[in-house]
């Protein structure tokens, strides 16, 4: 097993390698102000909006979300593991790569997470190896039958789980697995009195992130066993609602214009084998503002095909409605007939499929807002206008929303100023919504921070950059808490860059490589004001929340108790409007 890097050696690796040299023999950079610019290696996109930040060496995209350190900047570009990156950068460098420190207990010490993705890892290697052999021939057929070919079935690592009790399991448990740790990942199923295997006489489809990782699995039945799919549930180191299906694939597809979402294992696999590529499938549960945010990154637009039920359209309303709030531009893609993505592949083929034209989001809305109403009457057509009106409240386009209008008004008979009237009555609301999510922007000169969260992160920018005041800001000044550890290290002298390599998810490591890069107008000058004014922020959410603890109690509570509060109530809301107006 391989050791660590020396971490003084790290260090100067960090210190000597150039971000801005290294990004370069990749992608265009031009120097704006404190940074530097380009287009995205890591999206399509024709504006830059992809940042480093070469003081700290580090990259941020306003665009995808992506952002880190120099050392992980190497390991997407060239699909590296983190020694293989660094070691990369290191021969670059000219330094020497050093012995990495052996560690006798290290297997030992391993944290359970990498005990239990390693188990993963062998069982989806167990399950596949037994997909050959005679025995499991049924499981095979029951492939090959749904038209895969063999080498589809090895791209996703397709597996077969025998018609026996323990098989896997007992594989398992030879390799030095613990029923405890086969019980944890889900793959053994533990009673009082006995064990067994969890996929039994199932096709087994590995769930594989976007690291390679595998952290679960579906195993489909044969015949009509219920249930149909049986799917690992959450585990340690998985949770169907932060992951897709085929994310792994997804990684290898750099300049994707579309990523299309469809609801089944089998849709993605068919539709990849017929050629068509960027297919991912959400794992049995409905959309999350996580799935949506993990597929942003790798593409500026999602193509939503589920089935044609009722269960299905109502899914699409859902998945569209998060799209939307998580800012990501999204479609309808209607697979005719009835006939679900894996189907309609196999009967009519790519050709076929390359001809279906995907509905925008609005568009795909309007002709659901119709379907219960009757627009041969006044009431359906009035019905309908006001429906209309409020999903084009979400139209940005002007063009799209042009034709929108001009549909509108054959379809309901009213002219466009009173739609556009009728729009206008809830746009507050659509102006609020876009104004809170919009957090793609560099922090602004001398604002105020709008909420408290951002507060919090502002405090983080602040702290890195050096010019707030030595002392004022402290630890316990955070009450979000992976924001304060990052608070905690920063304090105790990290580097961001060193930062950057203890995030624990993509996600986390996006955001943090936000706050990092994205405020650097803080100066001497403002510095101050800004601390305070975000110390009073939090200060502010704080009495907030005690006011409404106090409030929510303070019916139950009688005599003494109750004067107590209410005098405490008086107190906070004194102190807040103190505050407030110091705010001023
Ligand atoms: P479907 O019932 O539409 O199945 O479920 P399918 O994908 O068309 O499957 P085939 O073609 O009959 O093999 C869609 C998805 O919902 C989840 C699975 O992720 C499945 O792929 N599902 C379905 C379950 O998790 N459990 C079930 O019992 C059924
Ligand atoms: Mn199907």
């Amino acid at each position: 097993m391989a050791g660590r890097f020396p971490t003084a050696w790290l260090d100067e690796l960090y210190e000597r390698a150039d971000i801005v040299q290294v990004v370069s023999a990749y992608v265009p950079l031009k120097k704006n102000g404190s940074r530097y610019w380009g287009l995205c290696p890591f999206h399509h996109e024709k504006t830059p909006s992809f940042s480093v930040n070469a003081e700290q060496n580090l990259y941020y995209c306003f665009g995808c979300k992506a952002g880190g350190n120099v050392v992980q900047f190497v390991q997407e570009m060239e699909r590296l593991s983190f020694r293989e990156a660094v070691e990369h950068l290191a021969r670059q460098l000219h330094m020497d790569i050093p012995e990495t420190q052996e560690d006798p207990d290290y297997a030992r010490r391993k944290s359970q997470r990498e005990r239990l993705l390693n188990a993963n890892r062998e069982a989806a290697k167990w399950y596949h190896a037994q997909l050959w052999k005679p025995e499991n021939a049924r499981l095979l057929d029951y492939l090959h039958g749904r038209g895969l070919d063999d080498g589809t079935i090895r791209k996703f690592g397709l597996g077969a789980a025998p018609d026996q009790w323990d098989a896997l399991t007992r594989a398992l448990e030879e390799q030095g697995y613990t029923q405890e740790e086969l019980g944890l990942a889900g793959l053994t199923v533990i009673k009082e009195k006995s064990r067994f295997d969890m996929f039994r006489n199932r096709a087994i489809f590995p769930i594989i992130d976007a690291q390679g990782e595998v952290l679960g699995f579906g195993g489909r039945a044969m015949g009509d066993v219920q249930p149909k799919y049986l799917n690992t549930s959450d585990t340690p180191v998985f949770n169907k609602r932060k992951g897709v299906y085929a994310a792994n694939l997804l990684k290898k597809q750099r300049g994707l214009k579309r990523i299309i979402l469809v609801e089944g294992y089998m849709d993605v696999v068919a539709l990849v084998q017929h050629g068509v590529n960027g297919v991912v499938a959400t794992l049995g549960t409905a959309l999350t503002n996580e799935q949506a945010r993990l597929l942003k990154r790798y593409c500026p637009e999602i193509w939503v095909s589920y089935d044609g039920d009722s269960a299905g359209q109502h899914a699409i309303v859902r998945a569209l409605d998060i799209f939307e709030q998580e800012d990501i531009s999204a479609r309808v893609l209607f697979f005719p007939d009835n006939l679900d993505p894996d189907e309609f592949i196999r009967q009519r083929g790519l050709a076929a499929f390359q001809e279906l034209k995907p509905l925008r989001a609005a568009e795909y809305l309007l002709r659901r807002a119709q379907e219960d109403l009757d627009l041969s009457d006044d009431e359906g057509r009035m019905e309908y206008a006001k429906r209309s009106a409020k999903i084009l409240q979400k139209v940005r386009e002007p063009v799209e929303m042009d034709r929108y209008l001009q549909m509108l008004t054959v379809q309901t008979g009213y002219s466009r100023e009173v739609l556009q009237m009728q729009m206008g009555v809830q746009a507050p609301i659509a102006e609020a919504r876009r104004a809170s999510t919009g957090i793609r922007h560099p922090y602004r000169g001398n604002q105020l921070p709008k909420t408290y969260s951002e507060a919090e992160k502002e405090l983080i920018a602040l702290l890195i950059s050096g010019f707030a005041p030595e002392g004022s800001i402290q630890a316990e000044d955070f009450d979000t808490p992976y924001i304060r550890t990052i608070a905690e290290k920063l304090i105790g002298g990290s580097t961001p860059a060193a930062l950057l390599g203890m995030c624990e998810s993509d996600e986390e490591r996006s955001e943090i490589s936000r706050l990092l890069v994205a405020n650097t107008e803080i100066n001497d000058e403002n510095a101050a004001k800004m601390v305070s004014d975000c110390l009073n922020r939090i200060r502010l959410n704080r009495m907030q929340r005690q006011i409404g603890e106090l409030q929510s109690t303070i019916n139950e509570l009688q005599g003494e108790q109750k004067t107590e509060a209410v005098k405490e109530l008086l107190t906070l809301t004194t102190e807040m409007k103190r505050i407030k107006d110091a705010m001023q």
